[in-house]
């Protein structure tokens, strides 16, 4: 793809879509990642879903992908699904927007960078510590071991809590809750069916109400220590203790909620690609235990080795180009915008798809294809900005990108350097789009032990 082209095509925005939106409104339900997929090679770089006064774009080129992140943001909202937003209630990824860049400025000193290179030794440490208990041999689904994983170095790096002796029993109860997110439930978290007081909405409340009773105990915990620590919990009590953020109990538990739940999850979810992709291809793996072999040698990686571990952040980037954690943001107008020629009403719906994009042969030609080598630097530079956004864009990108980069190829590089795992044969591998991009049916594979 030439650069540039993204530009010079602004002009074009025209819409189209299908001509029976009723069959692609009950299609995108029921396999959303193949209606737009197909609906994006059919209709173009914008498709237009309208059904009375309901109105869903889709944009699918870089250049209106960019403007809608960061030209629009202020007339184009961030939605969040229901059982989300009731979940996560006032944290950053579902506060109003006026309360947002408060909030984001008052958190962001806590990710910069030497402070995300300082937290790679509780990384290495949770990943070795974790690894401790894999047997040559043995059988374990990846999708769980690295939720479970995650959910460690996050509760240490973050709030600087161990939950290692409860990281099972916190994956069953984030899972309840989160199931609620699976693109085909949300019917049944609508307002009207939440009244009903169904088996769904029963566990639901249970799980929630146990996730707040942890929270609570670690603010309570904490409050009466010292708060000199850099960790996000010391932090926002610090600041609630010099008055400059108005913190009630609550709203440190959506905060708390909102870093743990986002935190984890996706970045499992991407290592849990990266496990699969490696076991598919095995030339690829072979170049990455090269690497981590050389750059390592005999001792562990820490925070300053991800600069020089490059193979392995090209494996981690190619695997969230196949399966982007986020697939899917949505943003609802606030008012009328215009993106070059295409005019958005006032209510309507705005989906952006990075698993849509990165599957577009114009940026990624042969795109069903797991090959790192896109992710050299003259490579990538030659290709638009946005035409690859696994963490968004603008006001409301990840704040924790730097974290999971650096996450990622610390755990990757940390557990290759000692085993290679392979899918177990005949496994049956089907996407689950939830919040986050599952595996239907889990990841089993057998661990091999290297050295
Ligand atoms: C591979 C891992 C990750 C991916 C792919 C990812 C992706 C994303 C994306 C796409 C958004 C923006 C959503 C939108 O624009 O609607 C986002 C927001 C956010 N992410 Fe991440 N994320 C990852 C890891 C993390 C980590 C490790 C943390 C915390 C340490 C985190 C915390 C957040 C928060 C708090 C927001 C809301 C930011 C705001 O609105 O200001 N994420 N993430």
């Amino acid at each position: 793809m030439p650069r540039g082209l993204g530009q010079s095509m602004l002009a074009t925005a025209k819409p189209s879509g299908p001509k029976n939106p009723w069959l692609a409104y009950a299609t995108l339900y029921r396999d959303p990642l193949g209606y737009l997929t197909r609906a994006a090679r059919k209709h173009g770089d914008v498709v237009h879903l309208k059904i009375g006064r309901k109105s869903d774009f889709l944009l699918n080129r870089p250049d209106l992908v960019r403007a809608a992140l960061l030209d629009h943001e202020k007339n184009l909202r961030r939605c969040v699904n229901r059982p989300l937003r009731r979940l996560l209630g006032t944290g950053l990824l579902t506060c109003r927007s006026e309360r947002h860049k408060h909030q984001r400025a008052l958190l962001q000193p806590i990710f910069t960078r030497e402070r995300i290179v300082a937290l790679g030794d509780v990384m290495v440490g949770q990943t070795t510590r974790w690894a401790k208990k894999w047997r040559d041999g043995a059988t374990v689904d990846m999708a769980e071991e690295m939720t479970e994983l995650a959910m460690s170095i996050t509760a240490k790096a973050l709030f600087n809590v161990d939950l290692s002796s409860k990281s099972a029993e916190l994956r069953d109860t984030l899972a309840t809750l989160l199931q609620a997110t699976r693109f085909k439930n949300l019917v049944v978290t609508s307002k009207q069916f939440e009244r009903l007081s169904l088996p769904f909405h029963r566990r639901f409340a249970r799980a929630e109400e146990k996730l707040d009773t942890e929270i609570d105990a670690m603010i309570a915990e904490r409050q009466n220590g010292a708060c000199d620590a850099p960790d996000l919990l010391s932090t926002m009590l610090r600041l609630r203790r010099q008055s400059r953020i108005g913190l009630t109990d609550e709203k440190m538990r959506d905060q708390i909620l909102t870093f743990f739940t986002v935190g984890h999850e996706t970045t499992a979810t991407g290592l849990m690609w990266t496990w699969y992709l490696l076991s598919e291809n095995l030339e690829v793996a072979k170049k990455l235990y090269s690497e981590v072999d050389h750059v390592l040698r005999d001792r562990l990686p820490s925070g300053p080795d991800c600069d020089r571990l490059q193979y392995t952040r090209m494996v981690f980037a190619e695997s969230m180009r196949l399966y982007p954690p986020i697939w899917l943001m949505t943003r609802r107008a606030v008012r009328d915008v215009k993106i070059s020629d295409l005019v958005i009403r006032n209510g309507s719906y705005v989906h952006l798809s990075p698993f849509v994009m990165h599957r577009d042969p114009r940026y990624f030609p042969d795109p069903e294809r797991f090959d790192p080598e896109r992710w050299t630097p003259e490579a990538a530079a030659t290709r638009p900005k946005f035409s690859y956004f696994p963490f968004g864009g603008g006001p409301l990108q990840c704040i924790g990108e730097g974290f999971a980069w650096t996450e990622g190829i610390l755990v990757i590089s940390t557990l290759a350097r000692k085993w290679q795992m392979r899918l177990v044969p005949g496994h049956r591998i089907e996407l689950d789009p939830h919040i986050t991009l599952r595996s239907r049916y889990g990841m089993p594979m057998v661990l091999e032990r290297r050295k």
